[in-house]
């Protein structure tokens, strides 16, 4: 079976690799208005799939751990990452407090008690007593510790997990859940502030797992998490002094990264690489702060040395990528992680190249909101590429440079986007690369963070804001740099006896059949059952599960379909072959009552019998 699953895999990938390019697909493309708005309900639901337990594809993963990616082999990302999951939740919560979507609320509250137990798990990089388990960069799915070679400690996550617990930290507050937040969300984040504090000036991998120095990306989530849980600890009536005293340092440390013409991303180590790296564009967006101007200091995305890194660093990716062949400059290029990567023989990434539309989104947000651009020196080479007739100065929104400077913002950072539209296939799938010379999907299906790269991109066109992390209130560069530290008290966070919140009770839930069933060549596992749903026990609307999560060990047929809530039904798997036999399961039926509750979604675990 795993053989014939392979085969079908691909074949979808030949059809999908000629059925690209032809008439029909380039006759229906989509506007770009059209495209976003048809692959973002996509992106969303197919995000979702990857969190536990109730996940479409999330198979074995414990409560609000977020798998990287369903894909187990070539890569293996069937891992619960630090990092993905803090980016993704924080994709989650923004869109929950724009939305009010409870069922996003619910994810959200898993995510959390996940991570207060995550945060006990001794694993290769240390425990809790002294902080250092808390740099450990991946769990296994159900939240044990992984114990494999990796490149550890990675010293972003708790920065990004503190980030994006303080945001549903702060909707708590404004909602009259300040319990909720008090003794749920800050004895967490309390955790990783302490972290920070203590371990930012030490060596970490960087996120992309493969050097270990001082990265930019590292050391820009950690200031941020300091800020903003300085402020967040006032808000819960508590105080963080370590974050207080170490982050003035950490925002001096930040400044170091900027060599003159772009920002070098990975210092401190010896990698033989420029330094350019989408690390530093990811950076600049974690930073975009609503409330900031254009400022140098914390890299704002409309800053003038954010805007000059966006040059330096997307245009190293002009020259190496076919697909960019003949894009001049000034249009928006396919972009990777960095341009020595060899990765997957090294390729444009789909969160790399919506960071790049994202950071000038965001710019142009700011703008607006400044009321003017400022060129200078060091911003001139970015602007002069995308309008020729760009010149330093200062431009009023009033004055019609303004206006043109704007739509050529617009315009670019669209162009990003639009790359990312033409190699993505017609399902909507993004998974975590596309090939650098025929711009079919690689590596990774599915990928999480992809797909909150897609969402937070489209949030940013459309100004829906995040909130202010602090930005603008705490620009002091010290004059003089020096290397500090904070040894932090840690201690595990035990409540996560979270509040009723009000919900609506779901009409219907979207069910996921799991079964492990072995099965041949040829051989198909289908669900059917009692209700229409699973087709009233007509083995001809008998429900086809997927095999494409199937492996020897564990092989696995899933599948999903909506049903009422609180329906009381009966079930059963059978095995259809290719010369059409039917094979049931043995006796008695199985039982089921879909639960009526405030979730959409439930999934069964069931082994074939
Ligand atoms: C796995 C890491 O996740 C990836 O970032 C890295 O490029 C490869 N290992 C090779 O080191
Ligand atoms: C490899 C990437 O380099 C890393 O940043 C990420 O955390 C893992 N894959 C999982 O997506």
């Amino acid at each position: 079976m795993a053989l014939f699953a392979r085969l079908t895999t691909i074949i979808q990938c030949l059809t999908f690799v000629f059925a690209f390019p032809t008439g029909k697909s380039l006759q229906s493309r989509a506007t770009l208005d059209e495209w976003i708005a048809s692959e973002s309900p996509v992106a969303l639901s197919n995000l979702l799939a990857n969190i536990g337990s109730t996940g479409e594809k999330s198979y074995g993963a414990a409560a609000g751990l977020v798998l990287a990616s369903p894909s187990k082999a070539n890569p293996d990302y069937y891992y619960s990452w630090t990092r993905d999951s803090a980016l993704v939740f924080k994709t989650i919560v923004d869109q929950f407090i724009q939305t009010g979507d409870t069922n996003l609320q619910l994810k959200i509250n898993d995510y959390i008690t996940a991570q207060a137990k995550l945060q006990t798990v001794s694993n290769p990089s240390g425990g809790l007593s002294d902080g250092s388990g808390l740099g450990e960069p991946k769990f296994l799915p159900n939240g044990n510790a992984f114990t494999g070679d990796w490149g550890r400690p990675q010293r972003d996550g708790p920065a990004l997990r503190a980030t994006a617990l303080i945001a549903y930290g702060r909707w708590l507050l404004d909602n009259d859940y300040s319990s909720a937040a008090s003794d749920i969300v800050w004895p967490i984040v309390r955790n990783d502030l302490e972290y920070v504090a203590q371990y930012w000036n030490q060596t970490s991998f960087d996120l992309w797992e493969e050097i270990k120095g001082s990265s930019f990306f590292t050391t820009i989530s950690q200031y941020r998490a300091l800020i903003e849980g300085s402020a967040f600890a006032g808000s819960v009536g508590q105080s963080c002094a370590n974050c207080d005293s170490q982050a003035p340092q950490l925002l001096c440390f930040m400044q170091t990264y900027w060599n003159g013409k772009y920002i070098d991303s990975n210092t401190n180590v010896e990698d033989g690489r420029s330094g350019k790296d989408v690390n530093s564009i990811l950076a600049s967006r974690h930073a975009f702060d609503p409330n900031a101007g254009c400022d140098d200091a914390t890299f704002q995305p409309c800053s003038p040395k954010a805007l000059a890194n966006h040059k330096v660093v997307t245009d190293s990716f002009r020259p190496i990528y076919g697909i960019n062949n003949g894009i001049a400059q000034g249009s928006a290029v396919a972009v990777g992680r960095y341009p020595e990567d060899v990765f997957f023989n090294g390729n444009p990434w789909y969160l790399a190249t919506l960071a790049a539309a994202e950071q000038l989104y965001s710019a142009l947000y700011q703008f607006n909101k400044v009321g003017s651009i400022e060129i200078t020196s060091t911003s001139l080479s970015f602007w002069q590429a995308i309008d020729s007739s760009a010149a330093t100065g200062t431009f009023s929104s009033s004055s019609s440079t303004f206006k043109d400077l704007m739509s050529a913002l617009k315009a670019y950072a669209d162009g990003f986007v639009a790359i990312v539209q033409k190699y993505t296939p017609s399902t909507g799938a993004l998974a975590e690369e596309f090939d650098k010379s025929t711009g079919a999907p690689v590596s990774a299906v599915d990928l999480t963070w992809s797909y909150a790269s897609f969402l937070t991109m489209a949030a940013a066109r459309d100004n829906a804001l995040p909130a202010s992390w602090g930005a603008s209130s705490a620009n002091q560069v010290p004059s003089v740099c020096s290397a500090a530290s904070a040894t932090g008290a840690y201690s595990a966070s035990t409540n996560t006896d979270w509040p009723d919140f009000q919900c609506s009770t779901a009409d219907s839930v979207s069910v996921t059949f799991n079964v492990l069933a072995s099965t041949s060549v040829g051989q198909d596992i289908y669900v059917v059952g009692s209700v229409a749903a699973l087709g009233s026990w007509d083995i001809s609307k008998a429900v086809l599960l997927h095999s494409d999560m199937y492996t020897d060990n564990q092989p696995l047929w899933y599948g999903s379909t909506t049903i009422a809530a609180g329906t009381e039904l009966q079930y059963k798997y059978l095995r259809k072959g290719s010369d059409g036999s039917v094979a049931w399961e043995s006796d008695p039926n199985r039982s089921y009552t879909v639960p009526s509750t405030c979730w959409t979604s439930a999934s069964l675990s069931d082994t074939w019998r």
